[in-house]
């Protein structure tokens, strides 16, 4: 048993204006949200309904703000080819959550490389406006980086990415056809079992997802094991 993991987190802010120029107090209200999701003491955790509330996980780990990196550019809108990372690069990927916030281009909330990827281009990049309190509604409470760390952690789509035939390899998250959106009604059911649509994995708005499952947990936990992915993480 690994007991709490602590993931020390690398933040870079690349801006070409004002608002993209996200303030410390909102990188630090963005990581508070980020604990609070990974060890399920969101304060709407209660709204998980009986059907799936013994499933509930806090994952124990915790993430903590180790550097701050600012850096002012003229591209007012990044492109998922990682870009953003060839000019700003990850530092100590082996050991840090390298982050980086920005304007992305073509409706992108986030991307993330799953464990396993270059160093070079480890980490994850997240919408400036959809951190807490961000412009991007409703998808402006933090929960973009919640599960783009998530991916970061080994977690596929809920839906698997495919049509009721396709896993997430995670026993306890039900089969589904598709990606969810919007706020769903309970219960939204497909491939004849309940959709999770409020696991952060889905893609419904921040305000409607709000739980990891114990399988889920089980996955990300075991890239830190002996042999893992992420084992360098741990020191
Ligand atoms: N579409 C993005 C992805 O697949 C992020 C989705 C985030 N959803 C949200 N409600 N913030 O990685
Ligand atoms: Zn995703
Ligand atoms: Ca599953």
């Amino acid at each position: 048993n690994l007991g709490i993991i602590n993931i020390p987190v690398n933040i870079h802010v690349v801006y070409s204006n004002a608002q993209q120029n996200v303030s410390d107090n909102q990188i630090n209200a963005q990581i508070a949200v980020l604990n609070d999701d990974f060890r399920a003491s969101n304060n709407d955790i209660n709204q998980v309904p009986s059907e799936f509330a013994g499933l509930v996980a806090d994952s124990e780990i915790n993430f903590t703000l180790a550097n701050t990196f600012r850096h002012s550019n003229s591209t007012s809108a990044w492109s998922t080819n990682d870009a953003v990372k060839d000019a700003y690069p990850p530092v100590s990927p082996s050991t840090h959550l390298n982050i980086w916030i920005c304007n992305i281009s073509g409706g992108i909330l986030g991307y993330a490389q799953f464990p396993g990827g270059p160093s070079a281009t480890d980490g994850v990049v997240v919408l400036y406006s959809s951190l807490p309190g961000g412009s991007a509604a409703p998808y402006n409470e933090g929960r973009t980086l919640t599960h783009e760390v998530g991916h970061y952690l080994n977690l596929r789509h809920i839906w698997g990415d495919g049509r009721c035939n396709r896993d997430d390899f995670v026993t306890d998250t039900p089969t589904s056809d598709a990606a969810n959106y919007g706020c769903p009604s309970y219960p939204t059911v497909n491939c004849r079992t309940t959709d999770m649509t409020m696991n952060y994995m889905d893609y419904v708005d921040d305000s409607c997802m709000y739980m990891f499952s114990e399988g889920q947990k089980l996955r990300m936990r075991s890239i830190f094991e002996s042999g893992g992915a992420r084992e360098s993480m741990l020191n």
